[in-house]
């Protein structure tokens, strides 16, 4: 692959890893992009860097343009595209700074557009399957590589995106867990459903941050404690990004 396409999440978007930066500009029939896309070069691939929020956090999770951010990669011909996202961990064992190669979801969304497909071409109507939304290839080649650099990372979970802005109650981080989600987060399930509409290979590298609200002998999970946390982690997802990049 010659043409990745990285979606950054909170604290991972930093546009420092490329060499020869430059922004671009995108417009799509979906809007145009809160920031510009940040175009660049990791070793002799050409990279493409959407900071999901936009570059001074300004797009709260319901806002987020992911029409707009999968069509702007479509366009820049992106073979592929790996995200970064901050989770909260609804298992014991994944622990604060841990990575999760993701490899399902659950979608508990409620108020974001989820389709290309507003409307269907006459008697062509488009469902797209979506039993595993994470490319295995993918998901292979970041597990390989967590494994050489010695990251410690957990090489599958499940993912339940609720809509935020607001964390889960108790009842809720309980129920999530009983449902088999390890990981919670507020941007990976439309994102991922739209790149998978798109044809375009997608995984997903999750930084657990938190304990969300469900273990009763901890604080609940506050964005505080998120930025502290990923603040001290954030180079291990940059490193990783940069070395998987290197050998697509
Ligand atoms: N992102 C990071 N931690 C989270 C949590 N506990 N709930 C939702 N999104 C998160």
């Amino acid at each position: 692959m010659q043409r990745i396409g990285i979606i950054g999440g909170s604290g991972l978007d930093n546009p420092a890893i490329f060499t020869k930066p430059r922004d671009l500009d995108i417009e799509t029939p979906w809007g145009t992009l809160e920031s510009p896309v940040k175009a660049g070069r990791i070793g002799s691939k050409d990279v493409f860097l959407v900071a999901r929020h936009g570059r001074e956090h300004t797009v709260p999770p319901t806002g987020v343009n992911n029409r707009a951010h999968i069509d702007a990669l479509r366009q820049l011909e992106c073979e592929c595209i790996l995200a970064t996202t901050a989770v909260g961990s609804l298992r014991l064992e994944i622990e604060r700074g841990d990575l999760v190669i993701l490899d399902q979801f659950i979608d508990f969304t409620r108020r974001r557009p989820l389709t290309f497909y507003d409307r269907f071409e006459p008697h062509a109507p488009v469902h797209t399957p979506m039993a595993d939304p994470f490319d295995e290839d993918l998901r292979g080649e970041l597990i390989d590589h967590c494994k050489k650099m010695g990251i410690k990372h957990h090489e599958q979970g499940t993912v339940i995106t609720i809509e935020g802005t607001r964390f889960s109650t108790r009842a809720e981080s309980n129920m999530f867990r009983a449902w088999g989600a390890d990981v919670i987060n507020m941007s990976t399930a439309p994102e991922a459903i739209l790149a998978n509409e798109a044809g375009i290979p997608y995984a997903a590298v999750a930084m657990s941050t938190d304990y969300d609200c469900w273990k009763t002998d901890e604080e609940p999970v506050t964005w505080e404690e998120i930025l502290r946390i990923f603040g001290a982690n954030a180079e291990k997802v940059t490193r990783l990004l940069l070395e998987t990049i290197e050998s697509l």
